[in-house]
């Protein structure tokens, strides 16, 4: 089943966020889910020492010379693959893109961000030059929900004047998805009087797994 690699080689652009959102919010619907940890940070690692009981599993032992093998290996027997990659971009990065089904890039609405997400894709098109289309479209991240800046609407505009495939959901500034983190616990699992925004959250991560899902059956489709 797919593999859903989530890149960008500019530090702090919410992969781990990103990642951890997406797998524990595919796990919450009831699917099968692997998410592998490549960040050196081992952010999902230590979420996973926690209290959570999210079915997720989490892989960190990966590095350049395995991690394509262990995706597709992992994609074999799982219905999501997930991998958060390390910010920069590195021989384990060009692997995990090639063995791909899609590469999220996150990325922040500002024009050193922007320009960042297009070092990001010029890395992926250097790829499918040499083995053929590598799906991917970027995910905005951070954003304010309900109020995009003049920046962030010229910068989403001229991506997609540009031919950049966006998704139409963002993942918002939410003290949520921080607090995952904290507390070691996916969405669900989380005390709504503790954590602000709970529901808002949800319903956000709800929105973009269910776009993820349904560009990867447009892309199968189209294959
Ligand atoms: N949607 C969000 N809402 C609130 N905080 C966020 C969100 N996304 C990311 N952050 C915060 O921004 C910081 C960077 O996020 P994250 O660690 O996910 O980025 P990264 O791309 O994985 O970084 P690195 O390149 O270092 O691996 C963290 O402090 C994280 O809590
Ligand atoms: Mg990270």
């Amino acid at each position: 089943m797919p593999v859903i690699v989530i890149s960008n080689p500019k530090g702090g652009t919410g992969k781990s966020t990103t990642s951890l959102v997406l797998a524990t919010t595919l796990a919450r619907h009831g699917a099968s889910v692997t998410a592998f940890d490549c960040d050196p940070n081992r952010h999902l690692v230590a979420w996973k020492d926690g209290p959570t009981q999210n079915k997720v599993e989490i892989v960190g032992h990966v590095d350049s010379s395995n991690i394509a093998r262990m995706l597709k290996a992992e994609a074999s027997r799982q219905q999501f693959v997930i991998a958060d990659l390390e910010g920069t971009a590195s021989l384990m990065v060009a692997s995990a893109i090639l063995a791909a089904d899609l590469v999220i890039i996150p990325t922040q609405g500002s024009a050193m961000d922007a320009s960042q997400a297009r070092r990001a894709i010029s890395f992926i098109d250097d790829q499918a030059a040499a083995v053929g289309p590598r799906p991917y479209r970027v995910l905005f991240t951070r954003t304010k929900p309900g109020f995009a800046t003049r920046d962030e609407r010229v910068i989403r505009e001229t991506m997609a004047g540009s031919g950049i495939p966006i998704f139409k959901t963002d993942l918002a500034e939410r003290a949520a998805y921080r607090s995952m983190f904290t507390f070691r616990q996916s969405l669900e699992e989380m005390d709504p009087a503790a954590v602000n925004g709970l529901d808002k959250a949800l319903e956000n991560a709800d929105a973009l797994a269910g776009e993820v899902v349904e560009n990867l059956r447009i892309n199968r489709q189209a294959a």
